[in-house]
């Protein structure tokens, strides 16, 4: 099928999730839309990310777009089940592939979870795994200065190894976690600083690749994956800073992107 999969998030983190569903679906068509004039929505109440994340469906669904992914944890624990419930095509979120990836590493069934404080707040990643095995613990921390640091491509050096550390210290002394879900697509962009502060014996998981799978299972479910060899041109849009956002995404992909355009959401 030609027409495209739809990717939202509030930013720039949503396109590690991007990353992977391009590697496991190199067929299909990818339209990015990144509200990184509103991010972090992790600090904003529930009815405001809702809002948000209806104008960003709003202007993809004009896009006829076949599948929707909500390439944002905060958004995801807000929202997928109405718009599961309201849209005619299929809707997938990164919590429950996040949680089904943590379970499927943990050996002592003790897993930390790092997300913003809306994410942590509703409780979304316990409940995710307990509906898998109820007898997983849980520690969850709300790690906020990550977001805008990524956001504002702080990805490395003393500075991002200074915030790093501090705002992990609380998880290292919760007991004995051998798994960490990364709950925030944002935090794959500091991955090796997270990994290092943690320690090898953890191991750190981002729900990227569990998501693209899951997309490909539900597309190949329905008959709609892409046939052919046209080599789609996917479609980045944004609604902050272009060039922050272009820096961000050329570093995380292997070719510059190509399409980007700055869009103002409707209210
Ligand atoms: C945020 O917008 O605060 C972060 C995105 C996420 O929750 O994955």
């Amino acid at each position: 099928m030609a027409q495209p999969i739809g990717v939202i998030d509030s930013g720039v983190g949503g396109l590690t999730v991007a990353r992977e569903l391009m590697r496991q679906l190199p067929k299909e068509k990818f339209i990015y839309l990144g509200d990184t004039l509103r991010c972090p929505y992790g600090p904003r109440e529930k009815e405001q990310v809702k809002d948000f994340t209806w104008q960003m469906v709003h202007y993809l669904l004009r896009r006829d777009i076949k599948m929707l992914v909500i390439a944002c944890n905060t958004a995801t624990a807000y929202t997928l089940n109405e718009l599961q419930s309201a849209l005619s095509i299929p809707v997938i979120g990164v919590i429950e592939p996040g949680a089904r990836a943590a379970i499927k590493n943990s050996r002592n069934k003790r897993i930390g979870v790092i997300g913003t404080e809306g994410t942590i707040k509703s409780q979304a990643y316990p409940e995710a795994l307990r509906s898998i095995d109820h007898s997983i613990r849980v520690n969850g921390l709300a790690c906020p200065p990550f977001v805008p640091m990524v956001e504002n491509g702080v990805l490395h050096g003393p500075e991002a190894e200074r915030i790093v550390a501090s705002t992990l210290e609380p998880l290292k002394e919760m007991n004995h976690i051998d798994t960490l879900i990364l709950g925030c697509t944002h935090y794959p962009l500091i991955r090796g600083l997270v990994q290092k502060e943690m320690g090898s014996h953890i191991q750190v998981i981002s729900s990227g690749e569990e998501t693209a799978s899951e997309a490909s299972l539900i597309l190949a479910y329905h008959n709609g994956l892409a046939q052919g060899d046209t080599v789609p041109e996917h479609e980045f849009y944004t609604t902050g800073d272009m060039e922050k956002f272009r820096l961000v995404a050329n570093s995380w992909f292997e070719e510059p992107i190509q399409i980007l355009k700055l869009i103002e959401l409707e209210h």
